[in-house]
Parts: C-alpha cells; structure tokens; sequence
C-alpha cells in the first residue's frame, strides 16, 4: 500500500528538488473541482510546481490551494495575465478559448488545436473517424432538411447532440421514437446556436473510460480501465478496475493510446469509452483535460492523474500509474435536484482516520437546481471482489448526508 520507493517519489516527498526538475510555475485556466485536485496533488506530495488559476468566480474551489486571477476563461486579456506569471499554461475547462491560449504568448498544454477540434463533438468525430478510431456513425445537423437525412441515414434510436458546451448530459438528447425528433431539435437549436450533431445509438453494455498521458518525449502512459455508472445524465460511480474480459480491456487500452497519441500533445485525457455486447469497444468522447472518472487515482494508483498531468506539462517524467489497492470506487456527490442554497456535507468526518475512505469537499457555493457536482468519496478495498467492494461502498455512502444549510 506504500509509494514504491523510486527516487522521483523520495525526492519529491521530501520536499527537495528533484535532479534536472526544476520548479515550475504552471497557470490553469478553471479554478473548479479539477484544478482544486491538482493543488491536493502538488501539497500532499511536496512537488515542485506552484499554481495560479484564473477564474470568473472569486473563492471558487482551487482558490484554497493555489494564487487566483479574477478572470474569464475566453478573455484574450485574462488568459495572458495568467500565462505572464507561469512557465507553462494548461486548462480545467472546455471553455478556455483557444484563439486567446494560441496567443497568449506561453506553451499551452494540451496543445490550442487539440482544444480546439475536441470541444466541438463535430469536429472531434470527424478526426477520430479520419485517424480510423472506432465511433458511432454521426453526422452534422443544422437545420430542419439535415436532421430529417441523419434520421433517414441512421434511424431511431439516435442521440442528437449540441457540438460546442455540452456537459453532465446537458446538450444532449436521446430520441426513440419519430415523435420526440422536433421537440429535441427545438430544445437544443438555441442552446446549440443551431450546431447539432446527430448520432447513431449505441446499445452499450458498459461505459468505459481510460485516462491516458503523453508527456513531452512522446511517452504514453495509461491507467486502468474504469467502468462508469450514470445517473440523469452525470456520473454517479466509477468502479476501477472494470469487470470486463482481458479481450476488452486490451480493445481499450489500445483505443485510448491510440486516441491521445492522435492529438500529438501533451497532458492527460479522458477518454470515455463504449463496451457493446459483442466486445466492440468504441470511443464517446475525449476530453483533453483530467476527468471525473479519475478522480479515484488521488487515493488508488501511484500516481494520481493530476499529479501525472502536472508532471506531463512541465516537461518532468510520468510516475507509475498503476493501482496500490486491489479495487476501487469512486461516488459522485451531487447537490439535490431542483434546490438552491448553501450546503453542508455531513459525517465525512466518520471517516478522517481512514486509509480506505477518503472524501472530498470542492467547498462551492452552493448547490443549484441542476444537481451540481459538490464533491466525490473515494473507497478501496484490499480484494478484487467488485460485489464487496460495492457493499462496503454503499455503507459509507449512507453515512455521508447533504444537508442544506439556508
Ligand atoms: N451515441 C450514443 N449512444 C448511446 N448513448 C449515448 C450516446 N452518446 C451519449 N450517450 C449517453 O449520454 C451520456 C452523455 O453523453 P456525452 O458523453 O456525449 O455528453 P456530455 O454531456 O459531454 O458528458 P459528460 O460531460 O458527462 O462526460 C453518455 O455517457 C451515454 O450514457
Ligand atoms: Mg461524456
């Protein structure tokens, strides 16, 4: 259960510079949950980075771990005063604009063109399709005339989705019978400014995903599959490792190498994955950043995605990226839908002296009427049995309550 004693690992616990590392100052654009994560990363293992966030919201949930600009993520202006303090820029958040990070006058990771093509499902389909990586069928939609040939193209069931925004489900629109066409366009035209994509829909057994990282020499570095359970749309559980066959993983793990390894750059990505019943594995979609489904690697793999992803954008070495516990679980918690007000996460306490436990606060706001992502526990247990593990989980998830305070 300990960190392997590698130099990397000594040195960096220690608090002492690493040979050849130098500090490295790196700006992240987001100062959500992610960014927050990556600054427990650099404290609890000593490492040699110091953050700056920008962000529009003053005390937004990095603020507590790393210098904060007051900022917005498409504001050419904000993006260079955050990149004239650092060595090196990266980003929490689809909505970091890439015209404004191309020329913010600092190297970005990953690259502007990879944000770029990936924050519109479009365009990213449409590369991953070219670079002959597995994704449904798909096609643009922007008016009335194209929507009807997607649906004779590909029929009902689809997904119609919005290109450019979408998150947590939001954007997006699963239609199974002809009925349900116009209202789903009509309910994502505006939101979408008229840039919808149709998909053909997969019947999945499983969603996957495998968080990958490239660094600077080109390396990639994989972490086990995962296997992700939704609820309305947002990510309720991540089970790691996946119960899947030694065939699908292999079909994933390669589909993932190849997938970052096709963007030519640098840093972790999410890339979330369809199991079908036949052992088809396809990709669903990339995200160019750490991802929700990894936040288990904080407290279950060596290295944790952040850690790696900060490494990986400052030129430094990948650490190990397997597993230190036989299984894990990761469970979201989500505000209440339809509520608004302060909130109080209660009985995480419980659990503080735990080396089994962990849970986290991003310590927002407040909650909103969407069901806002408020923080995350983090399970593992010493046996592969994912039915004990799911037991054990469901425990301790009915211990920790969320309590609205006003
Ligand atoms: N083509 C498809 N066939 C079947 N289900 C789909 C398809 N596309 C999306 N879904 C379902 O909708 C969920 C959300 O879709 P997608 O990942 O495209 O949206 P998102 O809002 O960007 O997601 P998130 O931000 O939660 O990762 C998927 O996790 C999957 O459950
Ligand atoms: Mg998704």
């Amino acid at each position: 259960m300990n960190e392997p004693r590698t130099q990397m690992n000594l040195l960096a616990s220690s608090g002492t510079q690493l040979p050849g590392y130098t500090r490295k100052r790196i700006g992240i654009v987001g100062g959500g949950q992610l960014a927050m994560l990556m600054g427990i990363a650099v404290a609890r293992d000593a490492l040699p980075y110091e953050l700056v966030i920008l962000d529009p919201t003053a005390n937004c949930p990095a603020s507590r771990y790393a210098k904060q600009i007051v900022g917005s993520f498409a504001n050419p202006t904000d993006i260079k005063t955050l990149a004239s303090e650092v060595d090196v820029v990266t980003y929490e958040i689809e909505l970091a604009d890439p015209t404004a990070l191309r020329n913010c006058g600092k190297q970005v990771y990953p690259s502007p063109e990879a944000l770029e093509t990936i924050r519109d499902k479009y365009l990213q389909k449409k590369m991953l399709r070219e670079k002959g990586i597995a994704v449904a069928d798909f096609m643009a939609v922007c008016d009335t005339t194209t929507l009807e040939e997607a649906i004779e193209r590909f029929g009902i069931p689809g997904v119609l989705k919005a290109r450019v925004g979408g998150y947590d489900g939001r954007g997006n629109v699963i239609i199974r019978k002809k009925k349900e066409v116009m209202p789903a366009y009509e309910s994502l035209r505006q939101q979408a400014q008229g840039l919808l994509l149709f998909e053909k829909y997969v019947p999945f057994s499983k969603e996957l995903s495998v968080i990958a990282v490239r660094d600077i020499n080109g390396k990639i570095a994989t972490y086990p599959v995962t296997e992700n359970m939704h609820n309305n749309g947002i990510l309720d559980k991540t089970i790691l490792p996946a119960r899947i066959s030694e065939t699908a993983t292999s079909k994933a793990v390669a589909l993932a190498i190849n997938t970052i390894a096709a963007f030519e750059t640098v840093g972790t990505f999410g890339i979330e994955l369809f199991l079908t019943k036949d052992n088809e594995v396809l990709v669903n979609e990339v995200a160019p950043r750490v991802h929700n489904s990894g936040h288990c690697t904080l407290d279950a793999a060596y290295t944790s995605q952040f850690r790696n992803h900060l490494q990986a954008v400052a030129g430094h070495e990948l650490g190990i990226t397997a597993l230190k516990t036989s299984s894990a679980v990761m469970i979201n918690l989500i505000g209440p839908p339809a509520t608004t007000g302060k909130y109080a996460i209660c009985g995480a306490e419980l659990f503080k002296d735990r080396t089994d436990v962990f849970v986290y606060d991003y310590g927002k706001p407040g909650v909103n009427p969407n069901g806002r992502k408020i923080g995350h526990v983090t399970i593992l247990a010493d046996t592969p049995d994912i039915t004990y593990l799911l037991e054990k989980a469901e425990n301790i998830r009915q211990k920790i309550r969320i309590e609205i305070t006003q």
